[in-house]
């Protein structure tokens, strides 16, 4: 297991190029299970999560690697193979969207339930579930695989609410929008997800062939189509990552240039940044942190509370970077996580770099402290390695992040993009 050793106290300087998103990524590979033809994935960023789920399109009979190009190729079988095994599904809860195309080409899916970022709670797949059913699909769960199998005739479109107690279902949505592609007749579907990578796979599947309407809305729309066809996709760039990154330069104070983002996909991020005081620039495809001395005395970040929603609101996979920022913060903010409530797992990694945090339920309060300072911290999941990352490049000393390799799951060589900005981080073995 490998550990990274950030070197604080140090300003971050010069551009950072985006990698293709990876939440768009993965559900988009999976989209390949519902066609014969090749799909062609440009700008699939080199991620493990990626890399799995070629494993698991593997294990399914696929053909999947990447070309001179660097483009992602994956072509199915005639007959993929029904059912994915306990050990690829486990490493990665996204591979759970193979289950939906299965079922619509095949007729039957076996995959394990997933497993993936615990997030501090259980994550359920009932939405998954209640969407096929909709369909028309017999779903149950055996021996720890979900078991969906299509009515003699196929999948039928049907309307069904797919909303959760805490907004709608990324996955979810995505998992029952591939198996609608190919169901007799028109499906609606209400509390859809209307988060980018989610337009972004329906985009793709359209370029497929797929008739869908009303992506980015809570109301889609899909008209089942006998077959879908191969297509050249590019996915979309990393919202997530670009907001990272913007961050890593408020909190050093320097001018970090982000390019190749989609500033409308971090619209609630760019405002929070403002109400925090934080210099930036914005322009059509960059976003652009500006110098300050963001630990002088009346200059430190304005506190700022922020509450996690779907998009278009603050997004859930940006709020322990958020923390990491307030930890710095003149004043007490609030952070309210609305769409993962138990999502707190960084805050007593922070503590131990001397931030002042508390929590009450899905609240937590964070007092900024002029000063952080390097330890030893343990990740958790891959959005708390990137918070404590950040925490790192300002806390005095060295920072040692143990149990890293979930920042794999998600940011392209993370270490090298930073020490390209003037950070002095390693990674070693970690004995
Ligand atoms: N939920 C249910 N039932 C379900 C599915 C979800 O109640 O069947 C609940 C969840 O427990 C949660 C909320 O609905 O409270 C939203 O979960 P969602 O299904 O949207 O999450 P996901 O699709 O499993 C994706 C991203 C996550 C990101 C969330 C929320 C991928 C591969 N993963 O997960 O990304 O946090 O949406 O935006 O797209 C990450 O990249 O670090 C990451 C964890």
């Amino acid at each position: 297991m490998d550990k990274l050793v950030v070197e604080g106290g140090g300003r971050l300087e010069g551009e950072v190029a985006v990698a293709g998103s990876k939440n768009a990524v993965l559900p988009v590979l999976a989209a390949a299970l519902l066609t014969r033809e090749r799909l062609r994935v440009a700008n699939a960023p080199d991620l493990v999560d990626v890399s799995s789920m070629v494993g698991v399109l593997r294990d399914l009979g696929c053909e999947a690697g990447r070309g001179g190009d660097g483009v992602l190729e994956v072509e199915a079988p005639d007959q993929p193979s029904q059912r994915t095994d306990w050990k690829l599904v486990a490493r990665m809860r996204a591979s759970f969207c193979v289950l939906g195309p299965l079922v619509a080409r095949t007729g039957r899916a076996e995959v394990s339930l997933p497993g993936g970022c615990a997030l501090g709670g259980f994550r359920p797949i009932d939405i998954h579930r209640k969407g096929l059913e909709a369909l028309g699909a017999d779903v149950r769960i055996e021996g720890g695989y979900v078991i969906a199998e299509a009515p003699p005739g196929g999948l039928r479109g049907t309307e069904m609410y797919l909303g959760t107690a805490f907004g709608s279902s990324v996955t979810g949505t995505a998992n029952v929008m591939m198996a609608a592609t190919l169901a007799q007749g028109r499906t609606v579907i209400q509390g859809a997800s209307c988060e980018p990578e989610v337009v972004d796979l329906g985009h793709c599947l359209v370029a497929m062939g797929a008739r869908i309407g009303g992506l980015g809305s809570p109301r889609v729309e899909i008209e089942g189509v006998d077959e879908l066809g191969g297509a050249d996709w590019t996915v979309i760039p990393d919202r997530i990552e670009a907001g990272t990154y913007v961050i890593a330069g408020a909190m050093t104070g320097g001018r970090v240039r982000v390019e190749g983002c989609r500033p409308d996909h971090l619209t609630t991020v760019l405002e929070r940044l403002r109400e925090a005081r934080i210099p930036h620039e914005v322009g059509a495809d960059w976003i652009e942190t500006q110098a300050w001395e963001p630990r002088a005395a009346g200059e430190r970040p304005g506190a700022t509370d922020i509450t996690t929603h779907p998009f278009p609101g603050f997004p859930t996979d940006l709020q322990a970077q958020w923390m990491a920022l307030m930890t710095m913060a003149e004043g007490r903010s609030i952070i309210t996580e609305r769409v993962y409530p138990e999502r707190f797992m960084h805050m007593a990694e922070l503590a131990r770099l001397g931030a002042d945090v508390r929590r009450e339920g899905a609240l937590a309060l964070v007092c900024g402290t002029p000063r952080l300072s390097g330890a030893h911290v343990t990740a958790s999941d891959l959005r708390a390695s990137a918070a404590l990352v950040l925490a790192g490049l300002v806390a005095e000393g060295e920072t040692h992040i143990h149990r890293v390799y979930h920042i794999d799951r998600g940011y392209e060589r993370i270490e090298e993009r930073l020490r390209s900005l003037g950070a002095t981080i390693r990674r070693e073995r970690d004995e």
